[in-house]
């Protein structure tokens, strides 16, 4: 078979940052985007549901995964067009994101640079807009090459048609609609650098650093991630497992008079605002919690962790216990972040 190469009930077990050991019922390891029209068909004659894994960074498996699971392994990077002040970069879907940034800085190519050292691939970076200290990848994104499932065709989707938002897009509110195989980027050559974000001078000049470059604030964001956030060779998790709660400003207010060290940023309009979900987890007592292999991390109260053998319906069920219990004490709902699967976090 071209394009792409089968495998039977295989384990997912070091394709997920929580290492949970499900199982998929066939993984469909694709070079080549071509192939995909007729990985479509071999999965419909089997009539079972198709999914797309990246590195697993953003993903919960709360069972085995039935079906195909598709991973997209094409990784080429090219600039397609080149201005002098900004080019156009393409890169395939199975590029990993921090390579890329790697590649776009060596070029002088800017603006990704915060977000350095997000685990994950170039093609999952579109579904929830993946963002860090002050930037999101959609502020970038010229366009998106997908396979449409629903025409069977390969398709361009522009910016304007993406509706990236605060770690959401179109790609994610119908997550089994589009493969995503390559992301084209359009980069500038000069920009003034986003130093804004909480602890990032103290970085730089932490490091002697008094006129940074955005080589610099790529490695002083590398460095505040690894002691904020659990390395997940060591510790199995997946980032931040719920989102920033938006709420209506006025409810934001309210809380805020009763605890004025809660962190509130704008939200997506002048009546909402972004509230912190991780003070509100440590303030209702989860930051640290262990029960069993299941726990909340010690260095970031939004961080799930998986000590060794929890499984994910045990994860799960610890991350329903937060959330209710974040609810109960603020009256504020947190959502999870990571796409779950074989189970639904709201029963
Ligand atoms: P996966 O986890 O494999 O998949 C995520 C979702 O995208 C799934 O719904 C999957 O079906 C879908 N998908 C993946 N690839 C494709 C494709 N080619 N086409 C269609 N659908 C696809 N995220 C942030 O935004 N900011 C952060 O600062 C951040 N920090 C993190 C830190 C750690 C330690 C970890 C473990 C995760 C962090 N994340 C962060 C989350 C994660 O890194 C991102 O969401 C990343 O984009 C996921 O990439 P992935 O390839 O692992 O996707
Ligand atoms: N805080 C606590 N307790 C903690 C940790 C943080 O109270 O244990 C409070 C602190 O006041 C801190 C504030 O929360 O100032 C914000 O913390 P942090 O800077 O770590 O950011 P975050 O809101 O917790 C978000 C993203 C991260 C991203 C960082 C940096 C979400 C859900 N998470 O975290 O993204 O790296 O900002 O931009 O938006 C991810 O999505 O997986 C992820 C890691």
């Amino acid at each position: 078979m071209s394009g792409y190469q089968l495998g039977e009930n295989v384990s997912l077990a070091g394709r997920n940052t929580f290492r949970i050991p499900a199982r998929a019922e066939i993984l469909a390891d694709v070079k080549n985007s071509d192939a995909l029209a007729e990985l479509f068909d071999f999965a419909m004659l089997r009539s079972g549901p198709v999914m797309v894994l990246g590195e697993g960074s953003n993903i919960l498996f709360a069972a085995d995964v039935p079906g195909v699971v598709i991973c997209l392994t094409m990784s080429e990077i090219n600039i397609i067009r080149d201005e002098g002040d900004v080019a156009l970069v393409r890169a395939d879907a199975g590029v990993n994101w921090n390579d890329f940034i790697g590649w776009t800085l060596g070029r002088g190519l800017l603006g990704l640079e915060n977000m350095s050292l997000i685990p994950g691939t170039v093609g999952a970076c579109p579904i929830q807009n993946i963002g860090a200290y002050g930037v999101e990848a959609g502020e970038f994104i010229e366009t998106v090459e997908v396979f449409d499932r629903q025409s069977q065709r390969m398709k361009r989707i522009g910016k304007a048609e993406c509706e990236f938002a605060y770690r959401d897009s179109l790609f994610k509110q119908d997550l089994n609609r589009y493969v995503i195989c390559a992301v084209e980027f359009l980069l500038p050559r000069h920009r003034e650098l986003k130093l804004d974000y909480a602890g990032v001078r103290e970085e730089l000049s932490g490091m002697g650093i008094e006129n940074p470059r955005a080589v610099h604030v790529a490695e002083a964001i590398s460095r505040i991630r690894t002691r904020k956030l659990p390395n997940p060779a060591i510790l199995g998790n997946a980032g931040s497992f719920f989102k920033n709660p938006i709420i209506p400003a006025a409810q934001a207010e309210q809380l805020k008079s009763q605890y004025d060290q809660l962190p509130s940023y704008p939200g997506d309009s002048d009546d909402t605002r972004k509230i912190s979900a991780a003070w509100l987890i440590e303030n209702a007592g989860w930051k640290g919690f262990r029960d069993g292999d299941a726990g909340i991390a010690e260095q970031h109260a939004l961080v799930l962790v998986n000590y060794g053998n929890a499984t994910g319906q045990q994860l799960l069920g610890l991350a329903r216990r937060v959330a209710k219990s974040v609810y109960e004490k603020f009256g504020v709902h947190i959502e999870p972040e990571p796409r779950i699967i074989g189970a639904s976090f709201f029963e």
